[in-house]
């Protein structure tokens, strides 16, 4: 079984090198024309295309807050820069601890937490879509309290045949380069309700930066990834620095592919925030999305997340969220939870299958965030014991099959002391 040519983790979905000539020389495309277009397609009925999905959240937050209503409620296993949006917009955020292993946030947890000062609740989705949205929208009906969902990672799936995020007071959606609508950067927010819609648009004349500079450095990020993730660099280089650097911490490869900057918090937007969209890439995301609804991208997700159910359920000692196939889930790579986690990542890395842990954190735990502090118990849980094994569409079956039988090799070589 030992494989010559390893696939890595994660690879950029829709990426060019000559990404930047379309920015000087390729057609452009207006707001109006792309908001028929996602009304048309998603039954969006009202769309605003952002540099970042977190804008969104920040947006959407500083629309819904006032004076005597300012608590957000939110999933804390999430990426440092959504409770920073919260708290740049004014809002205070109040954690919620998840569901394990769904990780979708506890309709329990929310319906203890939801009180009069609540303005919002922002649901997260993750592989799968939240199944209890209905009921955390029966709680936030009775309280007068709207949804967003942040749909960053599920653009595209479906719930109820619905596009998820069509049915909400807010979505937001993220195209970065590391999603599977890949652009340099970009983002959506979709809104059910005309008039917060007007307010929300009332406050992008403060987003004024140009964005090419930082187009640009988005560029140099993504060409990065490209290389080292490319068949032969990845083979003579990078999986072997991803190896000798297991228990060291060279910051440069740990964050090739993570989304999530430092540990640090804002409480004012910082430049990179507040840049606009240009009609370029308004153009981009029209052309991306509209390749991807050809493609079978989410079948093959799905049927590869489906292989490794079928094959890895019967080790008791790891934990799957199961997905039934006809569920139109994003499944972006495919969740197991162990208890000794980092045990079975080094042993998968050293015996050649590329897998990575996760950017999301239990920000309800972070330092920076002490002053919201809220014990999440299984949102900590998840943070500290999940793996994501690849699903990615050019991912081949053979290296599945090599990762169901080394973590298998790992169970039985350790039966007896785990
Ligand atoms: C759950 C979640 N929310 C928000 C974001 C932020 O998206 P963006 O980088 O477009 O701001 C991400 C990015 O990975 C995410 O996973």
């Amino acid at each position: 079984m030992k494989k010559i040519f390893i696939e890595p983790r994660q690879k950029i979905y829709d990426f060019s090198i000559f990404e930047p000539l379309k920015i000087f020389f390729g057609e452009k495309i207006n707001e109006k024309k792309l908001s028929s277009f996602f009304k048309e397609k998603f039954k969006f009925r009202n769309s605003l295309t952002l540099s970042h999905n977190r804008l969104g959240i920040y947006l959407a937050v500083r629309a819904l807050i006032n004076a005597n209503k300012n608590e957000i409620i939110l999933s804390p296993y999430t990426i440092i820069d959504v409770v920073n949006m919260v708290i740049c917009a004014g809002g205070k955020p109040v954690f919620v601890d998840v569901d394990f292993p769904s990780i979708a946030i506890s309709t329990n947890e929310v319906n203890k937490k939801i009180n009069n000062n609540t303005a919002g609740i922002i649901v997260t989705h993750y592989q799968s879509y939240c199944k209890n949205l209905p009921e955390i929208k029966i709680i936030a009906q009775k309280y007068n309290v709207k949804i967003i969902e942040d749909c960053a990672i599920a653009f595209g799936t479906k719930i109820n045949n619905k596009f998820v995020g069509s049915d909400s007071d807010i979505s937001v959606f993220s195209f970065n380069i590391t999603k599977y609508i890949s652009t340099l950067t970009g983002g959506l927010l979709v809104c059910n309700d005309d008039n917060l819609f007007l307010k929300i648009n009332s406050y992008i004349s403060e987003f004024k930066i140009n964005p090419f500079l930082y187009l640009l450095t988005k560029y140099i990020k993504a060409l990065q990834i490209k290389i080292f993730t490319s068949k032969i660099v990845f083979n003579l280089f990078s999986r072997w620095v991803i190896k000798f650097t297991l228990d060291s911490n060279l910051k440069i490869f740990k964050n090739l592919v993570r989304t999530d900057g430092e540990k640090k918090l804002i409480n004012k937007l910082t430049r990179k925030h507040r840049i606009f969209v240009t009609n370029y890439q308004r153009k981009e995301i029209y052309i991306k999305v509209s390749k991807y609804l050809e493609k079978n991208d989410q079948k093959i997700r799905l049927e590869n997340y489906q292989f490794y159910q079928n094959n890895l359920s019967s080790i008791s000692k790891i934990i799957i969220h199961k997905l039934m196939i006809n569920d139109m889930n994003g499944a972006v790579s495919f969740p197991i939870f162990y208890s000794k986690r980092d045990r079975l990542y080094k042993f998968l890395i050293l015996n050649g299958c590329d897998v990575t842990k996760y950017f999301y954190r239990d920000c309800s735990a972070l330092e920076i965030f002490k002053k919201f502090n809220e014990s999440c118990i299984n949102s900590s849980r998840a943070c500290d014991e999940v793996i994501l094994l690849p699903v990615y569409p050019s991912y081949s079956r053979k290296s599945i099959e090599k990762n169901i039988e080394t973590i298998k090799i790992f169970f039985k070589n350790n039966n007896s002391n785990l």
